[in-house]
């Protein structure tokens, strides 16, 4: 834990109240500016609120990524997840903006689900609990909409063929300190941990592979995930391919106090396959940034920018600008009190559920449609 401002972000763990702009200072990453906001309104056509509202706050080279898109040159999305249990809100987030990208821009998305990862990772797992929660999180990925012609899961277990090669290549790049250094490795870490990496570096090549021409890569992701681009931008250029660009979100938070949402803490994560009344109860019971009586409320107002509902609002269940303003001062002047906040967004919570599930059940048979070993 860094002392001074508590917090930790590494790709396996995110804890504690982050200051995102000191990420962008530790991290080496580019804030986004007005000028990449711009970019993304002429060459996208218009700006996901994600963006404009500052949860994709920080990239690397997302403006050259959007110029070889404007120039004709080819270009593919790629981003992830590590099935270590059932998919919640905050993994969504990355993947809503990303669907969002990959309609407008009619580009090709790779998805990782890293199995492997998450088999090494977890002492407990065994290869049958990853693959089950493998087919559960498709499932859940598949239900959000993406389009099947453009969108392709690679499994690494199932998938190896398609990224080994990648994978060797790049391990000889890669020095045993500088992994340990990049990931926080230590000697009782165990050996397949320490070649992990190099798969999920491997996707962000596997597309110039894959078409045989030169291809830019965006990722979306939060910003946990960051320690493997460093690395994959490090050695693109001497294994041939372009370095791969980012656009990195800040987290959807926890329930509670600080901290993102995470699967470790179910009482305050909302899952994707949790029973609707089941999530409004999380709602209900979530810290807010409220005073501790609704006299007091009335009277100093709430405070917004600590709040995690206030945070659902901004991040995922409001799309009005000018209703999330209204929300906001009236949550400052005290005339919103914390019980009908919540309520509102319990509602809009369960009937997100409700709708999300009725689609899962009907693409649990539509898993073949989006595997890569189906299609290239
Ligand atoms: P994983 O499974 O930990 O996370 C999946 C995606 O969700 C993001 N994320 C969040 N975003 C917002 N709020 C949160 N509370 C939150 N928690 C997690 C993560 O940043 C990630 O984008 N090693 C990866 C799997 C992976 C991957 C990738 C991820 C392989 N290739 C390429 C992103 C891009 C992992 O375990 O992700």
């Amino acid at each position: 834990m860094d002392e001074e401002f508590d917090a930790k972000v590494t790709p396996w763990e995110v804890e504690g109240i982050i200051d995102y702009d000191r990420l962008i200072y530790e991290f080496g990453v580019k804030k986004i500016s007005k000028r990449e906001i711009e970019l993304t309104r002429e060459v996208v056509g218009e700006v996901h609120p994600l963006i404009s509202r500052g949860v994709f706050y920080a990239h690397r080279d997302y403006d050259v990524f959007l110029r070889k898109y404007r120039e004709g040159i080819s270009t593919a999305l790629y981003t992830g997840r590590g099935p270590s249990g059932n998919v919640h809100l905050g993994h969504i987030l990355p993947w809503i903006f990303t669907k969002w990208l990959q309609d407008k821009l009619g580009i090709d998305l790779f998805f990782e689900f890293t199995d492997d990862e998450k088999f090494l990772y977890h002492r407990d797992f065994t290869l049958d609990d990853v693959r089950s929660l493998t087919r559960e999180n498709i499932i859940d990925l598949i239900s959000l909409g993406f389009d099947p012609g453009k969108t392709h899961i690679i499994v690494d277990i199932d998938d190896i063929g398609y990224l080994y090669e990648l994978a060797v290549r790049i391990a000889k790049k890669i020095t045993f300190s500088t992994i340990r250094a990049v990931m926080g490795f230590n000697s009782s870490t165990n050996i397949g941990m320490i070649f992990y990496p190099t798969l999920q570096i491997a996707v962000c090549f596997l597309p110039t592979e894959l078409y045989g021409k030169e291809t830019y890569v965006l990722i979306p992701a939060a910003i946990d995930q960051d320690p493997y681009w460093r690395l994959a931008r490090d050695i693109a250029t001497s294994l041939g391919y372009p370095k791969p660009t980012q656009i990195h979100a800040k987290f959807l938070p926890g329930l509670g106090i600080g901290g993102k949402m995470s699967s470790s803490q179910p009482e305050t994560a909302i899952f994707l396959i949790d029973p609707p009344e089941l999530a409004r109860e999380k709602v209900m019971n979530s810290f807010t940034g409220g005073q501790p009586t609704a006299e007091l409320q009335r009277k100093l107002g709430g405070n917004p920018d600590i709040c995690p509902v206030y945070k659902y609002y901004e991040m995922m269940f409001e799309d009005r600008d000018d209703k999330l303003r209204e929300r906001y001062l009236n949550c400052k002047g005290g005339s919103l009190l914390c019980g009908p906040c919540k309520s509102e967004l319990a509602d809009r919570v369960a009937k997100f559920l409700v709708k999300h599930q009725e689609i899962r059940d009907s693409a649990k048979d539509r898993i073949d449609e989006f595997l890569i070993r189906n299609k290239f």
